[in-house]
């Protein structure tokens, strides 16, 4: 599984790492009776399903059925391998991995992953040693000093800035002798289009890097320090950068947004940087793009189920515009967010340099609304009271509501537009009806689907079920259930590997869930052993042998049934059904489950 971590240097990270831990870094856990609580960061959802046990080391959430040990846990969130996952949990426990050791095509293994990371990391030093050393950085520190940015802001952001040439990023790579193509991936240099060769994408112009919440440096922002367009370039996406699973100021926010269960999201880098400046450090923004599930899902992670989100968009057609994009993603994500509606012609970063951030902070308290209510606002504001007016507010109303899924907040927001156009609830009804309806009936009913559980249907399963589950929680029996075969009469193919696994695991040493876990490849089956493990059942041998006796019972009773069921069809020379059992006599005897005691 892994080819360059030493497997003693894995089983130190288990020592030391601790789920709870490393989960609560992206979920709001509470704790509950023994295990931990939370909102599920792998699927949308309303109440805590989303369970974590410190004492054996896993999760599982009762809502999806997602279930693994604390690798699994990273590998599924961070779209990571197993190898990156292990590397990145001994980073933070520090935990040294003998990597000079590596040979060349252990080396050439290392995932591209890290290598882009680092290749990130050296140009953000890069950029921000030139913005505070070199003499060409000297027009950027006026301009940021201009804008009010101070040296703490400039460092704890580590911002920088891109010389004016065409190739001093490119010159700097190729001196350490880092692959093009690497750079390349990294977007930082670009092929030209005519001759061969690259340069450098950020040229001139004030660097912001992005930063993931383990505070990682996944790609770059630059802004041109002129009126000249375009006035921001990012990097594109690259296998560590998608913009619309990355939030700018994360890494900076995340520790104040768990302690208000608050977040602001502005739309850019400047706000950012302005309202953390003014010590409202739980603000986050948004890289030029709507915002996204997996956006509200980081942040819902920071900010607990309870967790107020509240949008800082200037009242302008294009914070309107990001407003109506929001809704849908915070319906799905059952997310209740309020906007918060500066004066005209205000941004939050001119708001605040001009009125201070007491009074953003009052403004915040007592001004913000439900996005739905900013929407029939703006509407009634642009398209007056008129006859005409109300029908252009209903047509713009139309979608946003519709994308409700709700029917009651849907209904409460239909009365609010009713009240304020004098408009009938019913015509309004009827326009929701006709336009968007299918969709989000359609909508609805995948939802319903997805909150289903998976369940396993007979009453066969259900009892190797338990025993799969008694087994886990209770590893003394595993010697008598290996000693009987149990598992060998096992008739669910899935159970049966399972259980196979378990003995295996536990025959050659002590081993814990967590470690079981580790030994198995599939995702499906790692998330049916957390499952299976999590139950809370209290075992004593006694009861584990009376559920042993159960099984072998029920097994008797059907291949007894069975054997008088042949007994039956001779003597009515009903020759195809004898045929039928016979065949189904000899299956089980393979199985070896035809031999009463
Ligand atoms: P300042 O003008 O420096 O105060 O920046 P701002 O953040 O106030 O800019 P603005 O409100 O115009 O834009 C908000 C965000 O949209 C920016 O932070 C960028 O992320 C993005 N954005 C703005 N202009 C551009 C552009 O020309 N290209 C791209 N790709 N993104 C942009
Ligand atoms: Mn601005």
């Amino acid at each position: 599984m892994t080819v360059y971590i030493p497997e003693e240097k894995i089983s130190e990270i288990k020592h030391a790492a601790d789920i709870v831990d490393v989960v609560s870094e992206v979920v709001a856990l509470k704790k509950t009776g023994k295990n931990y609580l939370g909102l599920c960061p792998f699927h949308s959802e309303k109440t805590p399903s989303f369970s974590v046990s410190p004492e054996k080391q896993i999760f599982y959430c009762f809502g999806c059925g997602e279930g693994g040990n604390i690798f699994s846990f990273l590998m599924k969130q961070e779209g990571v391998t197993f190898p990156e996952a292990a590397r990145a949990l001994s980073r933070r426990y520090g935990i040294e991995l003998p990597t000079r050791t590596m040979s060349p095509e252990q080396k050439r293994r290392m995932s591209q992953r890290e290598h882009l990371l680092a290749v990130n990391k050296q140009a953000m030093d890069f950029f921000h040693d030139f913005l505070l050393k070199a003499p060409g950085g000297e027009k950027a520190r006026a301009y940021l000093s201009g804008r009010g940015l101070t040296a703490e802001s400039i460092e704890r952001f580590k911002l920088g800035f891109a010389p004016k040439s065409w190739d001093r990023l490119l010159q700097f790579f190729s001196q350490k002798g880092i692959p093009l193509n690497l750079i390349e991936k990294s977007g930082l240099i670009v092929p030209r289009k005519s001759n061969s060769g690259y340069y450098d994408r950020f040229r001139d112009r004030i660097i912001f890097p992005i930063f993931d919440l383990s505070g990682q440096t996944i790609g770059f922002g630059g802004r041109i320090l002129d009126d000249s367009t375009p006035k921001y370039l990012n990097s594109p996406e690259t296998p560590v950068y998608s913009k619309s699973r990355s939030l700018y100021g994360i890494y900076q926010a995340k520790s104040r947004c768990r302690e208000k269960e608050t977040v602001y999201i502005v739309e850019g880098y400047t706000d950012l940087l302005a309202l953390h400046q003014h010590g409202i450090d739980n603000t986050v923004a948004t890289l030029g793009t709507a915002l996204t599930s997996d956006h509200v899902r980081m942040l819902k992670g920071l900010t607990g189920t309870a967790g107020k989100v509240i949008l800082v968009f200037d009242s302008d057609d294009a914070g309107i515009k990001a407003a109506r994009r929001c809704i849908e993603v915070f319906d799905k994500e059952y997310v209740n967010a309020r906007i918060l509606v500066l004066p005209t012609g205000h941004d939050p970063d001119s708001y605040l340099s001009e009125f201070g951030v007491d009074l953003f902070l009052e403004t915040a308290e007592k001004h913000t609304m439900g996005i739905m209510s900013f929407l029939i606002g703006s509407a009634v504001e642009r398209h007056g009271l008129t006859m005409e007016g109300k029908i252009r507010v209903l047509a713009d109303m139309v979608r946003p509501l519709a994308q409700i899924a709700d029917k009651v907040e849907r209904s409460i927001y239909i009365k609010e537009l009713s009240e304020r156009i004098q408009i009938d609830e019913s015509a309004i009804y009827e326009k929701i009806r006709e336009s968007a309806g299918p969709a989000a009936e359609a909508r609805q009913a995948k939802r319903t689907r997805n909150g289903a559980q998976k369940s396993f249907g007979s009453g066969e399963s259900r009892l190797e079920r338990r025993i799969i589950a008694m087994m886990l929680q209770y590893p003394m029996i595993v010697a008598e259930i290996n000693r009987r075969g149990l598992i060998d009469h096992f008739s669910n193919h899935e159970l049966k590997s399972l259980g196979q696994v378990i003995m295996a695991q536990v025959e050659h040493s002590e081993t814990n869930v967590s470690d079981i876990i580790a030994s198995i490849e599939d995702s499906a089956q790692k998330s049916l052993t957390a499952a299976l493990a999590m139950g809370e059942e209290i075992w004593d041998y006694e009861g584990c042998l009376r559920l042993i006796n159960q099984f072998m019972a029920s097994k008797d009773r059907r291949s007894n049934r069975l054997l008088n069921e042949i007994k039956a069809a001779e003597e009515k020379k009903d020759f195809e059904l004898l045929n039928k059992l016979l065949q189904e006599k000899q299956v089980r005897a393979r199985k070896g489950t035809s031999q009463p005691e």
